[in-house]
């Protein structure tokens, strides 16, 4: 079995990418040393400089995941910033700031960096499109969770496996196994 070493402290997301690629026989293992997190308004480079950094302070192949939420009616906000923003202020006033929205599309979106020491990190982009939800849902998963609707339900209102079905996350991390030399 193939092994990948995932740099996150963020235990949900590992557990969401453990069982999407332990189904395509990767095992992954978690690594929650941290990277610098660039200031960018976009996933994709904040995720190619973690991804280089890592392998090159390891010396082993990594990946990362970069992701965030982009809220139409605020102009894409959280975005890059949605770990601070889940920290500093989380889910009942994201959904305070949208009180008056009658606009609720949303974007999820992960961004996954692979890297081995001395060559480039490349980058997979996965989104899934939703809306922002009117109150918090469901108890599962994590982070935005209970306030991203996907047909009517909430993330947090899905099994593990519904949402690693058609997450952000399993569709970066398709790409990504695609991507991997067989
Ligand atoms: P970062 O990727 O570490 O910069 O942080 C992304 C932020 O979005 C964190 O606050 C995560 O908890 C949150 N997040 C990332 N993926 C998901 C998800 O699949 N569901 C809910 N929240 C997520």
């Amino acid at each position: 079995m193939r092994k990948i070493v995932f740099v996150t402290g963020n235990n949900g997301k590992f557990s969401e990418a453990r069982s999407i690629l332990a189904a395509k026989n990767i095992e992954l293992i978690q690594n929650s040393d941290g990277y610098p997190e660039l200031q960018e308004d976009e996933l994709e480079p904040i995720a190619s400089f973690g991804a280089k950094w890592a392998a090159e302070k390891l010396q082993i192949p990594v990946m990362v995941d970069d992701s965030g939420l982009f809220i139409n009616a605020l102009n894409g906000f959280p975005g890059p910033y949605s770990a601070f923003v889940e920290s500093k202020i989380g889910n009942k006033r994201v959904l305070k700031l949208m009180e008056d929205e009658d606009d609720r599309k949303s974007v999820f979106k992960s961004v996954i960096g692979y890297c081995e020491p001395g060559k480039e990190a490349v980058v997979f982009t996965g989104t899934v499109e939703g809306h922002i939800s009117f109150e918090e849902r469901g108890t599962g998963g994590f982070g935005y969770d209970p306030i991203f609707e996907y047909h009517g339900r909430t993330f947090a209102e899905m099994t593990d496996e519904e949402k690693n079905k058609l997450s952000h996350r399993r569709r970066a991390l398709d790409k990504f196994f695609e991507w991997l030399p067989k």
